[in-house]
């Protein structure tokens, strides 16, 4: 048998051809974010050149939990009890058990039909399959909440096509995947690059970074009280893993500008801010509408609403976009919960004790 001749390694292969045997080994300065077709081997994870990317895994990693590990006894006793919520809070918790239900798939899909198919660098990657697994423990969490509840599964797993403003939260996130599944897309293409921006702006920024944030604060606010306080600590869980998720994915956001600075262009610019005004007004609109029975616990419409505009300026800031709304913090507490360490006796319930416990910019 003949033996196999090294060759240079092809710039030019597709990561779908086959492995071409080289001498030539993968340096730190070769790999990027995207665009490695066989520059860099897919499987490479070392020499690791974005060590942010690895530190994201291996944080995500140390804050592992299951939602079955968290006692139900007490909620399912207070949800039972027909005196222990007024109308306008039971309106409340149903209505973002059954958003988060479903909206937490959304975010698996678009990572495992979009995100990977784009980003090939291995570090990034790595960082990619422990999300998606995040992500199937989040909607694991809300099966089991809705189960132990004794909740109306169909009610609630159909929120999503019954209810006008979860329905069109789900229609924004989800025409950011659409573009990039169904769609030949070619990130070389300036074009192209921008709408895969625009993709990872609708999920890290926009669904993971706002859709989702009047519904934790909503939530939270009953635990606050030593109310429904295993659903709280389940979703204590999903803020820290959330904001995680929203960090990593602005720093791939901002590094594929860094390497591809051609795309960050002043009209595609105004148009992720003015994508982003649109999320805050369905956002809102999603607040108003679940606070329709009339505030609860002290959380107004109005207070909501600036609390959303607030996130939001934190995001622009993030992407080095301008603030659109200097409104400033409602409920400061929300910075204080994220913290698991520091609060771990916030709802002054079982806390599994995390490995690292610094505090995390969000
Ligand atoms: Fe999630
Ligand atoms: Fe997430």
């Amino acid at each position: 048998m003949s033996e196999v001749i090294p060759q240079p390694m092809d710039k030019e292969c597709t990561v779908t051809g086959n492995i071409r045997m080289t001498r030539e080994r993968v340096s730190v300065e070769s790999k990027k974010i995207l665009k490695n077709n066989r520059t860099v081997d897919v499987n490479q994870l070392v020499p690791i050149k974005y060590k942010w990317a690895w530190h994201f895994y291996l944080d995500a990693c140390a804050n592992h939990w299951m939602p079955t590990e968290v006692n139900m006894a007490r909620d399912i006793s207070q949800w039972k009890d027909p005196n222990a919520f007024t109308e306008a809070e039971r309106h409340v918790i149903k209505r973002n058990i059954g958003f988060f239900s479903t909206a937490e798939t959304l975010v698996g899909n678009n990572i495992v039909l979009s995100i990977y198919k784009v980003v090939d660098n291995p570090e990034c990657r790595q960082y990619l399959l422990r999300q998606a697994f995040e992500e199937a423990i989040h909607v694991h969490t809300f099966q089991y909440i809705v189960e132990s509840l004794s909740m109306d599964e169909s009610e609630m797993f159909n929120m999503y096509r019954e209810n006008k403003e979860i329905y069109e939260k789900d229609e924004f996130s989800m025409s950011c995947t659409d573009g990039i599944v169904d769609e030949n897309i070619d990130i070389y293409t300036t074009e192209g690059l921008q709408k895969f921006i625009d993709n990872l702006v609708g999920f890290y920024v926009v669904t993971e970074g706002i859709f989702f944030y009047s519904g934790f604060v909503l939530m939270l606010s009953f635990g606050r009280q030593n109310r429904m306080p295993g659903v709280c600590e389940q979703i204590q869980y999903i803020l820290r893993d959330e904001s995680i998720h929203m960090n990593f994915g602005i720093q791939l956001i901002n590094s594929i500008i860094a390497e591809n600075p051609e795309v960050w262009t002043s009209d595609f610019q105004a148009y992720v801010v003015k994508r982003i005004r649109r999320a805050v007004e369905l956002e809102k609109n999603y607040a108003k509408e679940c606070l329709k029975f009339g505030g609860i616990l002290g959380i107004s419409e109005k207070l909501l609403g600036e609390y959303v505009e607030y996130i939001a300026d934190r995001r622009l800031e993030k992407l080095g976009l301008p603030k659109q709304y200097n409104s400033s913090n409602p409920f400061p507490w929300m910075s204080e919960v994220i913290d698991l360490k520091k609060e771990k006796n916030f709802f002054e319930t079982r806390v599994t004790e995390y490995q690292t416990g610094g505090a995390l910019e969000w």
